[in-house]
């Protein structure tokens, strides 16, 4: 199985780089801000759901835990997971750990999409004109980025300290980055079929 988090700020790429890689090896694309989105149009907690992402807060942990682990848990022919925008605090990144453990599987990778904020807000604005998301615009823009610094940063530290992130440069083109993402799995692929001593 290839489990894989793509990592990143607001506009990084996150949600292009995981459709990519999912389609290439066979995964399920699982991105926590379509869930909500979804269940946002039909759930009941959709009224819930629109306050937090309308003002860019991150929605309750146990909310998007229990939405995540229903979605891992259910059954699949696909390779493993591509998690998109998940997780976003060290909370749900432990509890994302504890759901392998119990499946006997892990994080291969986490990709860590640089771009800054500038260019960042840029896309988003640009996407804005056409994409029909609530959160899409300036005021929510530094929002998202100042959650983003505050609460999902902190784990790049945690991820670096299990030895999972490869940094790539999400300014560079969508096709430039996913040829790096995909020399990321390759080399992961040779550290996997190292015989075991
Ligand atoms: P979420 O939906 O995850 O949004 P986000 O993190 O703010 O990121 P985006 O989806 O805007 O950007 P992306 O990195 O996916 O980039 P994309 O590929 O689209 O979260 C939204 C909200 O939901 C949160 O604020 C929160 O309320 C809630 N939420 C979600 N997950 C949660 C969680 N785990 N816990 C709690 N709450 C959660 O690209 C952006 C644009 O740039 C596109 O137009 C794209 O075409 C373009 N582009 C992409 N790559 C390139 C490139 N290389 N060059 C030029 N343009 C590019
Ligand atoms: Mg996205």
């Amino acid at each position: 199985m290839l489990n894989i988090v793509i990592f990143g700020p607001p506009g990084a790429g996150k949600g292009t780089q995981a459709s990519l890689v999912a389609k290439k090896y066979n995964l399920r694309h699982l991105s926590s801000g379509d869930l909500l989105r979804l269940e946002r149009e039909n759930g009941e907690l959709g009224d819930k759901i629109k306050k937090y992402q309308d003002s860019g807060q991150l929605v309750p942990d146990q909310l998007i835990i229990k939405l995540i682990k229903a979605a891992v848990l259910k059954k699949s022919s696909t390779a493993g997971i591509v998690f998109d925008g998940y997780p976003r605090n060290i909370k749900q990144a432990s509890s994302l750990k504890k759901l392998f453990q119990e499946k006997r599987e892990e994080i291969d990778v986490v990709i860590n999409l640089k771009l800054s904020a500038e260019k960042a807000a840029q896309r988003i604005l640009l996407r804005g004109q056409t994409s029909g998301r609530s959160d899409d615009n300036k005021k929510v823009i530094l929002n998202r980025f100042r959650v983003y610094k505050s609460q999902t940063a902190p784990l790049l530290e945690y991820y670096q300290n299990q030895g999972k992130i490869v940094n790539i440069d999400g300014s560079l083109d969508v096709e430039t980055v996913f040829n790096k993402i995909q020399s990321a799995i390759t080399s992961l692929d040779t550290v996997n079929k190292k015989p075991h001593i």
